[in-house]
């Protein structure tokens, strides 16, 4: 026996913020670790707030019967009570706990999500560059992403967004703030899709569901994220605390259904059952617990804010654009005009090229292929300031000699 035909391929393709996080592990074993720029992982280094660790404490000294069995396939009642009143503030609507499904971090919601709302052959549009797990994600579910192109200053194109909708478009899936361009959509933007998608459910006589992933909401430098279940009845929010709170390993996260959703009763019941039958049962049992009791906490974003802030002025040194991130601890940088005569003989803005480039000064990035837009490149800035400040030689060397 083999293993199936898309998986096989899969593997074929892996991604490239996995590849580059491998080389970089070489790397770091060849040169030590602190001579390495490794800007290629968003894997937050930032560690969880204070209070995180007291309630974790406190919870695992409690003597209280049950609490590591089966619950609600939603989550615990009280977690979900909770968890909309933060989802109520932020999206300025009211929802109780009968609006949220807790999730295995974003991406378990995300499937959970697709599962409810695709069938074989729907189509999600999803706006490039994006996260590009999303495409294994609709592909779990039978659903295929339509890829549109975003302006120059990287907000949504409502226009190639409206080329875009047919009939099998089942959702609009966006990102704000956004991994990899750091970008927050304004609320006029939101609205005008709002708009865009109610005039093609009245035309088609079936509204697309507007699927927004926010595991940023909370890492955004002074810059409101507006709200989403306010303005479009047919929203479902996934957000996690994978960033918020530094909390990747542990897989909590919570879907947010809009109060005016026609169908609502049937979607809520089928992203309990999706989560359920696509193995998750239900979201972790302790983090629910703890992040119930931390819907005020995050990360210091301020931290965040100093790196981005040495970060761009390397790079303003060394004459490489960048997106000014409003949000998310991403950069997402222009490939640079070639300048060194007889540099190898990519042509400019090949991405692929300059990150092999980089890599010579032991810098790394993640190639804009890796996210549906050749010609840029993304550095994640969750690594220690000191070690962007150390790579300011290494970043004008590479551009001199590029
Ligand atoms: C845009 C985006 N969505 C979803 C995820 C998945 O997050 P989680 O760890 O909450 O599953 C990530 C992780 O990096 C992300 O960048």
């Amino acid at each position: 026996m083999a293993i199936a035909v898309g998986i096989k391929n899969a593997l074929g393709s892996s991604s490239m913020i996995r590849k580059m996080f491998e080389e970089g592990t070489l790397l770091k074993k060849q040169y030590g670790a602190d001579k390495v720029f490794d800007f290629s992982i968003g894997n937050p280094d930032v560690e969880p707030p204070p209070a995180f660790h007291e309630i974790f404490l406190k919870l695992a000294q409690e003597d209280r019967k049950g609490s590591h069995g089966y619950m609600p396939n939603a989550g615990y009642p009280e977690v979900r009570e909770a968890l909309a009143k933060k989802a109520s503030r932020e999206q300025q609507v009211h929802i109780d706990g009968s609006h949220i499904v807790m999730a295995v971090g974003a991406a378990g919601g995300l499937n959970s999500v697709f599962k409810t709302v695709c069938d074989p052959g729907s189509e999600i549009i999803v706006s490039r560059p994006y996260f590009m797990e999303y495409r294994a994600y609709a592909a779990n579910h039978g659903a295929q992403l339509v890829e549109v192109d975003t302006l120059p200053d990287f907000n949504l194109d409502i226009a190639a967004i409206g080329r875009a909708l047919s009939e099998k478009t089942a959702a609009v899936l966006i990102n704000s703030p956004n991994n990899p361009t750091g970008k927050i959509y304004p609320a006029e933007t939101i609205a005008a899709l709002a708009d865009l998608l109610r005039a093609h459910g009245n035309k088609t006589g079936r509204l697309p569901y507007l699927v927004s992933d926010e595991p940023y909401r909370e890492i955004a430098y002074n810059i409101e994220v507006p709200p989403i279940l306010s303005v479009y009845s047919e929203s479902i929010i996934v957000n996690s605390y994978s960033k918020s709170l530094s909390l990747p390993g542990e897989r909590i996260g919570y879907i947010a259904v809009g109060p005016d959703m026609h169908d609502r009763d049937d979607v809520m019941n089928g992203l309990i059952y999706a989560t359920r039958v696509l193995g998750f049962v239900n979201a972790p049992a302790l983090m629910q617990r703890i992040v119930a009791e931390l819907t005020d906490a995050r990360v210091d974003v301020a931290i965040y804010a100093g790196r981005r802030d040495a970060f761009t002025a390397i790079l303003d040194k060394a004459g490489i654009e960048y997106a000014p991130p409003e949000g998310t601890f991403y950069l997402f940088c222009k490939v640079p005009p070639r300048r060194a005569n007889g540099a190898a003989n990519a042509p400019a803005g090949d991405d692929l090229a300059f990150v092999e480039h980089l890599k010579k000064f032991l810098i790394l990035g993640v190639p804009g292929a890796g996210f549906g837009k050749s010609g840029w490149l993304r550095f994640a800035y969750c690594v220690d300031e000191g070690i962007i400040r150390a790579s300011a030689e290494a970043f004008s060397k590479a551009a001199e000699s590029w």
